[in-house]
């Protein structure tokens, strides 16, 4: 598996968390925990969806479930079809929910796919709920991939019906519009993971992958993060959003709660960390992510995720840019 990086960025630049030079607090007291689904978890974190279908990455969910389970994080397996198509796969994904029988962790598959597919995934794995991809890009850069996405979002409305447990909707690095966002939120969906610009390309990695020729400008294609979640925040609705795409640290995780996030995705750098080093590595990686958000939270004042959630953010640059010729008032988040 070889995973380029993508050279656009996800706009966490251009936002600025407010220090606090006399927070008074002490770090043992930093409350990083949440709940997420209706469980605890440590820190707002979501293992992202990686991997499952193949007898040879078996190794690589059984360590990214240990993981989650040691750190208290909410984890989402692979794409399930190759799961339904052959049942001989599908201990590729089980294994995540026997290596963490008490965890939050997600089901997967593409937003093409029917309500009895979605509930045989979930089955699967005794899901806490479903995350439906959508990565139309990447489908259209792909040479054997779909070309008709008619139906999407009345279908998504059809799963979310079908369902017991919640559909996430994500994107999987392209982001989401406001407009998006509206619709998604119309058809039922109330968690949604923005998976914005700035993290893994997959139309980099999928013209790689075909051999494409594709300009430059179309491998920036897509809506950054930082920008994606301002754009659903704007809408004041009630629905959890998940921040994902390029975010790799502790100050990404509080930058994202700080923008309105309930939770950060990562799914890259720790399957990198995971392949390249070990699953000690790995463990070694979260803690440190889980360690500089809590520092981060004290040096902000904020003893726990909910006042984090109301700390000042200054957003400047390309982001502030973009959301000013939207019409988005982001005065709001600098006046906290
Ligand atoms: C190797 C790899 C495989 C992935 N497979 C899936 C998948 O099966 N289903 C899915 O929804 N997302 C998949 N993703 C997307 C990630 O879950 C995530 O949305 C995206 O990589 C952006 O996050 P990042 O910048 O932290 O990598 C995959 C990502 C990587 C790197």
């Amino acid at each position: 598996m070889k995973l380029e990086p993508s050279k656009a960025t996800n706009g966490f630049e251009d936002v600025h968390l407010l220090h606090d030079a006399i927070s008074g607090l002490n770090l043992d007291d930093i409350d990083s925990t949440c709940f997420f689904m209706g469980k605890k978890l440590q820190a707002p974190l979501l293992i992202n969806a990686i991997t499952g279908g193949h007898p040879g990455v078996m190794a690589i969910n059984r360590s990214l479930a240990r993981v989650a389970r040691e750190t208290g994080l909410a984890m989402a397996v692979g794409s399930q079809m190759a799961g339904l198509e052959d049942s001989g796969v599908q201990e590729t994904y089980e294994i995540a929910r026997r290596e963490n029988p008490d965890g939050v962790i997600l089901a997967n598959l593409s937003a093409g796919a029917s309500p009895e597919q979605a509930m045989a995934a979930v089955k699967m794995i005794a899901a806490d709920g479903l995350q439906l991809y959508l990565n139309i890009p990447q489908e259209l850069v792909m040479r054997e991939g779909d070309r008709d996405f008619n139906g999407i979002i009345a279908n998504i409305g059809q799963v979310v019906l079908s369902l017991d447990v919640p559909v996430i909707v994500k994107e999987v690095g392209c982001g989401l519009s406001g407009g998006t966002i509206s619709a998604l939120y119309d058809a039922g969906v109330r968690y949604v993971d923005v998976g914005g610009q700035g993290g893994t390309n997959f139309i980099a990695i999928e013209a790689m992958r075909s051999g494409k020729e594709i300009s430059q400008s179309l491998l920036h294609w897509g809506i950054p993060t930082a920008v994606s979640l301002l754009e659903g925040g704007e809408l004041g609705l009630p629905l959890a959003l998940i921040a994902s795409g390029g975010l790799e640290s502790g100050i990404d995780v509080a930058k994202a709660v700080a923008l309105g996030a309930v939770l950060a995705g990562i799914a890259r750098p720790l399957l990198k960390e995971l392949l390249e080093k070990s699953e000690e590595a790995l463990l070694k990686k979260v803690n440190g992510i889980i360690h500089e958000l809590r520092l981060v939270m004290l040096m902000s004042g904020a003893e726990n995720l909910e006042k984090m959630a109301r700390k000042p953010v200054i957003i400047t640059g390309k982001v502030a840019e973009w959301t000013q010729r939207r019409g988005i008032d982001i005065s709001g988040y600098a006046r906290r």
